[in-house]
């Protein structure tokens, strides 16, 4: 049987943007430029700098973005009138690659309470949208705010009709949150039987957190024929924060035989740019974050350290390496038990008899009551009191 191709995924940065809209998030003009020199650093594909129109800061930065990255697509978002489109133009025309992400809702509750529009007239407004923005921009992304609580119906008439005018990607959020996996992944193989001439153009997905499926969504979402993942640097986002970069781009690398596909991105890069980031906006992840938090390559449990030390593979799915840290971190601690800690005196270079062994794992077992983490200096700080052999 012939292999199927493995599927290229576009990565979708939308940290400055969705990412920096939520609570807590705000960045200075060069606070942006710096992560968006990283996020190129890491491979991503289109950054999205910001919502031009939205305010001087955020056209400053898609501005200054344009500038000083190289070959990856600038994007700014815009609504579906003349005035955003003009905005996102003027801030993107230095950009190498620049996109223009137009948007409008387009669910029965976000027409009636935030639009006050009829089904008709938000479809005029996207058509007119695209056929304006192809005055200026060649890359047009057209999204249907809250997708998936729009009629599915109305939902393939908008998008048949962007591309009809020349939108090259359609974009179907989950903009609060709302979908399953399955419910997700069925939702686009309908949209992508649907809709008219769909075949040559980049099918986008864009997920929120509220109920933790973000990832989970957006993974569906792959295998249902999305080709673009939007997402954002450890997950920030509004509210509960939009799916996160870096768990995406390591489930489809460390489960290609499942997913099939593969990403630009250079997961050694990840930590770095997951750090940038704390680092900018002084909020930490959560120690066990998948792939960025601190416990994410950390064994304490005794039985896991000593099945690691004889075989990484046996509780790690993904090396440190790969996502660009030195090693695993083997912690000490009361879980860790005899053995390791055996293995780490002895790596330390201390030759004791077994009396003196228990004496000083008895010591280790008290100061574990007291403290998190046990450290080298604090073993050397019970063997130099429990004992006397200490090393050269
Ligand atoms: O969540 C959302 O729907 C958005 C759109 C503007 C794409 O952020
Ligand atoms: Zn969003």
């Amino acid at each position: 049987m012939e292999e199927m191709e493995m599927k290229r995924i576009t990565i979708f940065d939308t940290t400055l943007r969705d990412g920096e809209q939520a609570p807590g998030f705000t960045m200075n003009l060069s606070e942006k430029v710096k992560i968006a020199k990283q996020l190129e650093k890491l491979g991503v594909d289109v950054i999205e700098a910001g919502f031009a129109i939205a305010s001087p800061g955020d056209f400053n930065a898609i501005r200054e973005i344009s500038r000083n990255v190289g070959n990856v697509s600038v994007a700014s978002l815009a609504r579906t009138t003349k005035l955003d489109i003009d905005r996102a133009w003027e801030a993107l025309q230095f950009a190498k690659k620049p996109r223009i992400h137009l948007f409008i809702a387009t669910s029965d509750v976000h027409l009636k309470y935030k639009l006050k529009m009829t089904k008709d007239e938000a479809l005029k407004s996207a058509v007119e949208a695209v056929r304006y923005a192809k005055r200026f921009f060649d890359d047009i992304e057209f999204s249907a705010e809250d997708a998936v609580r729009s009629d599915l119906g109305f939902l393939t008439e908008i998008f048949t009709a962007v591309i009809a005018e020349g939108a090259k990607t359609i974009n179907i959020p989950d903009t609060v949150g709302y979908t399953t996996p399955d419910e997700y992944y069925a939702f686009i193989k309908t949209l992508k039987n649907q809709i008219t001439n769909i075949e040559n153009v980049n099918i986008s997905v864009h997920c929120h957190n509220d109920l933790g499926f973000a990832v989970a969504n957006s993974l569906a979402a792959i295998n249902a024929g999305a080709t673009q993942i939007e997402c954002t640097i450890n997950g920030i986002g509004e509210r509960a924060g939009n799916a996160a970069l870096e768990e995406i781009v390591m489930a489809i690398d460390t489960r290609k035989d499942y997913f099939n596909c593969y990403t630009n991105v250079d997961t050694k890069q990840i930590i770095k740019t997951s750090k940038l980031l704390q680092n900018i906006t002084g909020v930490k992840v959560q120690p066990n974050k998948a792939i960025v938090g601190d416990n994410a390559f950390a064994h304490e449990a005794g039985i896991h350290q000593h099945g690691m030390l004889q075989e990484r593979t046996t509780y790690e799915i993904m090396t440190p390496e790969s996502v660009g840290l030195e090693t695993s971190k083997i912690v000490l601690g009361k879980h860790s038990g005899r053995h390791a800690f055996i293995d780490r005196v002895k790596a330390l270079g201390y030759v004791l008899d077994s009396t003196e062994l228990e004496t000083a794992y008895g010591a280790f077992i008290d100061l574990c009551d007291k403290k998190k983490e046990v450290y080298d200096a604090d073993i050397d700080a019970i063997l130099n009191k429990e004992t006397t052999h200490i090393p050269e």
